[in-house]
């Protein structure tokens, strides 16, 4: 019958699928009709960039805050959102720069759907600093870097060669915001975290650097090469100056929880970690 509610099953076979494909979150009390929204004129900061690809669908939240100064339409996930965060990396002179530009930053759609900016832990004076990918549901909650189980599990590895999170590693993400359903990052949002957290190391400087997975390792080395070939061998990243700060790709705490097996592996990294820094500092 025309007009009746779709049977409870299918409900929630519907709402099972939108769980699985990274659905997690209501942004809004009534949907959003994208297919109206495509048919309205591309604003005019999209069309005049001429050398910018198809202008994707402006984001509009479904209940704009009234309060919310007016804005011209973000042309989301576009090259020249990329090159904004570039610019306005470049312009930051200390981590607390840093940390308020990405915290006003809105080039991010990621950003409309987390609860919290989610920025770094621990002391920049440390001499290790280690990127993981990207904060999940925990991190989200608590505006902290590695807060959930894998993180637990990183602090423990860490003590274990003698570094705590605070003076011993300090810790931030690829990404500022967490993906809706932990889903992996697009090479979009990566691109444009990935200004910040290159300007993050230049500010910081540590003395090493640990790249947690394979979505760190790729995006911060540049490399299509998976993270099993990358881990346990010793890179560089070279700062603006000329400066290499020691690299170590490892695996993510998250996939030793789901492969206990692997932890010999990093292990093995870490342990390589303490000989560098022994002799970094000896
Ligand atoms: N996984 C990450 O890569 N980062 C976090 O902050 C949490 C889990």
């Amino acid at each position: 019958m025309e007009g009746a509610l779709p049977a409870r099953d299918d409900l929630a076979s519907l709402l099972k699928w939108y769980v699985e494909q990274g659905l997690d979150e209501t942004i809004g009390e009534e949907a959003i009709d994208r297919f109206a929204l495509a048919a309205q004129p591309a604003p005019a900061a999209a069309a005049a960039a001429p050398q910018a690809p198809a202008a994707p669908t402006p984001f509009r939240p479904a209940t704009p805050s009234p309060a919310a100064a007016p804005r011209a339409p973000v042309p989301l996930e576009s090259p020249q959102v990329v090159e904004d965060a570039r610019a306005l990396a470049a312009g930051c002179a200390t981590i607390a720069d840093l940390e308020a530009a990405i915290r006003g930053f809105e080039g991010c759609a990621l950003k409309r759907t987390a609860k919290n900016t989610v920025f770094a832990d621990g002391l920049p004076t440390a001499p290790v600093m280690v990127v993981g990918e990207a904060p999940g549901a925990d991190e989200d909650r608590l505006g902290k870097p590695f807060v959930g189980v894998s993180g637990q599990l990183m602090d423990r590895m860490m003590e274990a060669i003698g570094l705590a999170r605070g003076d011993g590693f300090y810790i931030t993400n690829i990404l500022f915001w967490r993906p809706p359903g932990n889903r992996t990052p697009t090479l979009a949002e990566q691109a444009m975290c990935l200004a910040f957290t290159r300007r993050h190391i230049e500010l910081v400087r540590p003395k090493l650097l640990i790249l947690a997975g394979g979505t760190a390792a790729k995006a911060v080395l540049d490399t299509a090469e998976g993270i099993m070939r990358l881990r346990g061998k010793w890179t560089s990243v070279r700062l603006d100056d000329g400066t290499e700060i020691p690299t170590m790709p490892t695996l993510h705490p998250a996939y030793l929880l789901r492969t206990p097996a692997s932890k010999r592996q990093s292990w093995l990294d870490l342990l390589a970690v303490d000989k560098k820094l022994k002799e970094l500092t000896a």
